[in-house]
């Protein structure tokens, strides 16, 4: 009988044991098709400035000159946001599987006219999201001087390389590149009948696929008639074959996606279609199951009845192992914000009805609500789980944003956090945000002067507060019409405040669904070049919302041939004409002499150069009235900038006009203007 027991048991473990075994080696499956790209693509790529989307195509060194950079010697880098797991286990065990994928993508390598092209396209694995320093030229935005051919980049690509370099076998081959540009195994492509970057524009489809249980990277290429024509069919035959192990090679967490350059010559690098499917290792294990199959626990019994609970566990250490941060310290905050439950929020909701839907924002949905229980109108932000950065920034920001109080800020009520879903609870503001009355129509009541002169005062109070009278100085990066809140007496309260660091992206929110057109003209010049938010660039959004409060025209708005509103309203300044510029709607109905100090306020601090706009203390003295109004030069300064490259704008448009119309279609765009003010809407992603 004993031994009968043992035998089962020994049996039992072993099934247990066999059991957790293969759950271990179960690989996840990520499998996507991108067909074309769009402003959206910005929140699930990392676009490695001066990378950019637009023209549907993932322009992976820019399209277009600006004043920022011009097209030569730029490297640009971007990567699926997602990383992957793509080997576990020990690193010495060679006969481990690694994980597989496979990835097809359309592209269009673009060189102007009978000229030179360069550098080259590649698609890589890469340890990190950025880009290494000083990496144009014949670096393909992969290495740089200092690391190329070290083992420590962990970096694998396949290089399209257009432009030959000593080491190169010419200027038109395909080539595998393990943590170096000098490939360890490349092909010619001329006598295959390719030209990656022939003059007009070809396309070609490129497959790039490895199998992660023979340890061979297989690529393939093939031209495809047309843009946007069907894929032709994978050749038989790869053009190049590697037997690679990419444990030895990749981080265990990479990233996939595209890096280029161009150098002393450019070209267009267009990725115009991309299909990517990994195979790969889900999470680490829970220490716990080591645990169990190391000591080989007896009691087979209590293991099998734990399974099920086990298995509950570590699901649910997954989901909040990675938020558990956030969570924890949240909890600890001090003060007043409670956590909602999620259910709770769904009922004061009514499920999140499309009907509650109070607005669309660069960081998720707004969603009004009723908290039956406390008989209190709220307004939920539910954040979209792409557009959150790193936690630890989130959560520094948020207990930041959590202890400023003032009368002129949207309250925070409180947050819920459940399986990884963000919510943070805000005061409900019935009237709404600004833009909404400035710009209802004209069926509606415009705002009266007292109103606006009242919003403007609160505005400015706000900000004042962020800037100076907190300990720690908060910018708000992001001041708007439709980020300025109004409560049931019509008191301006600001929204959104802080939370552009604390959230992804770059963009900030300037990717909101209103466009870019919607934030044109609120961004400070400087911040195309420094990429910085300032105290100065919230206060230059100030004044620009101060014009708009005062004219009802929204600061993007073209007027009389002038590119900016401002720009008009200096123009009627200089020409003494200054108060033309006020709301038609009002009449005459306002108080001339604060209209024409809030407008020369606008004007202070819309000037180009930030060190020169007045200071918040100021701006609330002046429209308090203990400080007289500013005095603005009749012309608008000019806008310098110390680094600024000298540009032959004249010849880039010449070009434009010899590219653009004989090869209006193919997935490129030679987008020159002259840019005495950088044009906001073409590159995006060089804003914060
Ligand atoms: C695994 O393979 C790599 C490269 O093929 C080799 O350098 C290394 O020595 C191998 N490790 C073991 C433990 O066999
Ligand atoms: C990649 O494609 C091949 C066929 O070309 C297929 O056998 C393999 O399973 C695919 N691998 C992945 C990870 O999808
Ligand atoms: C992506 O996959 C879809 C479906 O299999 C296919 O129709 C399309 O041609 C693929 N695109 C590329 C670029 O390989
Ligand atoms: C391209 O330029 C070369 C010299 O750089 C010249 O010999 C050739 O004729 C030009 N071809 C065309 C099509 O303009
Ligand atoms: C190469 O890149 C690394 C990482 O970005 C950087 O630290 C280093 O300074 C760069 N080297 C050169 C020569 O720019
Ligand atoms: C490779 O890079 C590492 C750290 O980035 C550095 O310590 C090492 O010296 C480099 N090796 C070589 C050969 O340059
Ligand atoms: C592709 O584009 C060309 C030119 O724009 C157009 O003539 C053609 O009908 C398009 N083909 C398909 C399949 O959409
Ligand atoms: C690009 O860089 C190279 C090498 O640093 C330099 O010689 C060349 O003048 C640069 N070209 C442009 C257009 O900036
Ligand atoms: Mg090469």
């Amino acid at each position: 009988m004993g031994l009968l027991t043992a035998k089962l048991l020994t049996i039992f473990i072993f099934l247990c044991c066999l059991q957790l075994k293969l759950e271990a080696q179960k690989l996840k499956t990520f499998n996507k098709e991108y067909p074309s790209f769009d402003e959206t693509f910005f929140n699930i790529f990392e676009v490695e400035k001066p990378a950019t989307i637009s023209n549907a195509a993932l322009q992976v060194t820019p399209d277009s000159a600006s004043s920022d950079f011009n097209l030569y010697n730029n490297s640009g880098r971007i990567l699926l946001k997602q990383p992957f797991k793509l080997w576990d286990g020990d690193i010495s065990n060679n006969k481990s599987r690694v994980a597989s994928f496979n990835s097809s993508f359309l592209v269009n390598i673009y060189r102007p006219k009978n000229e030179t092209a360069a550098e080259g396209l590649a698609f890589l694995i890469s340890p990190d999201l950025e880009k290494p320093l000083n990496s144009q030229g014949q670096y393909l935005g992969l290495t740089n001087a200092t690391t190329d051919g070290n083992a420590t980049n962990k970096v694998i690509a396949v290089e399209l390389d257009t432009f030959k370099q000593t080491f190169d076998p010419d200027d038109n081959h395909i080539g595998i590149d393990i943590h170096s540009i000098r490939s360890v195994k490349y092909e010619s492509l001329s006598s295959h009948g390719i030209e990656l970057a022939p003059i007009g524009a070809r396309f070609y489809n490129v497959w790039v696929q490895y199998d992660g249980i023979k340890k061979i990277l297989d690529v393939y290429i093939a031209e495809q008639a047309e843009k946007n024509g069907s894929t032709p069919p994978r050749p038989n035959n790869p053009i190049l074959t590697y037997n690679l192990d990419l444990k030895n090679h990749v981080n265990q967490e990479s990233y996939f996606g595209f890096s280029a350059s161009t150098g002393s010559n450019y070209q267009l690098n267009c990725v115009l279609r991309w299909n990517l499917t990994v195979e790969y290792f889900p999470d680490k294990k829970h220490p716990w199951l080591k645990v169990v199959l190391g000591v080989g626990v007896p009691v087979v019994v209590l293991l099998l009845l734990g399974a099920a609970y086990l298995g509950y566990i570590y699901h649910r250490r997954r989901i909040d192992r990675s938020q558990s941060n956030i969570l924890g310290a949240l909890k600890s905050l001090p003060g007043t914000p409670q956590e909602y439950k999620f259910k709770a929020l769904k009922k004061a909701t009514n499920n999140f009805d499309e009907k509650n839907k109070l607005g669309q924002g660069g960081y998720g949905v707004v969603y009004r609500g009723f908290l039956v229980a406390e008989d209190k109108d709220i307004a939920v932000k539910w954040f979209s789980r792409e557009s959150i950065k790193g936690e630890d920034d989130f959560l520094a920001e948020l207990t930041i944003i959590n202890r400023l109080r003032h009368k002129h800020l949207v309250k925070l009520l409180g947050w819920c956090h459940k399986n990884g879903k963000l919510l943070l609870v805000y005061e409900y503001m019935p009237n709404g945000s600004l833009d909404m009355h400035l710009f209802s129509g004209p069926d509606k009541q415009p705002l009266s002067w007292h109103v606006r002169y009242k919003i403007v005062q609160g505005v400015a109070s706000a900000l004042h507060y962020l800037h100076n009278e907190y300990e720690q100085r908060v910018v708000h990066r992001d001041l708007k019409a439709s980020n300025i809140m109004l409560d049931s007496k019509f008191n301006a309260r600001l929204g959104d405040f802080g939370l552009a660091r604390a959230l992804d992206n770059e963009r900030t929110s300037y990717a909101e669904a209103e466009g870019v057109l919607g934030t044109m003209g609120y961004i400070a010049p400087e911040c195309f070049h420094t990429g910085k938010a300032t105290s100065q660039s919230d206060v230059y959004a100030f004044g620009a919302v101060l014009l708009e409060v005062v004219c009802g025209q929204r600061p993007g708005i073209k007027v009389n041939g002038f590119q900016f509103f401002v720009d008009w309203v200096w123009y009627l300044h200089r020409d003494g004409r200054i108060l033309e510029a006020v709301d038609q709607r009002l009449g005459d109905d306002y108080v001339a002499e604060e209209a024409k100090k809030l407008l020369l306020l606008g004007l202070a601090c819309s000037h180009p150069i930030a060190s020169e706009r007045p200071k918040t203390q100021t701006i609330v003295q002046i429209i308090s009235g203990s400080a007289p109004a500013p005095e603005v030069p009749p012309f608008k300064p000019a806008f310098v900038w110390p680094s600024m490259m000298p540009m032959d704008i004249d010849s880039s448009v010449m070009d434009t006009t010899s590219i653009t119309t004989s090869n209006f279609n193919s997935g490129w765009s030679l987008d020159y203007q002259s840019r005495e003010t950088p044009s906001y809407a073409d590159h995006p992603n060089s804003l914060v």
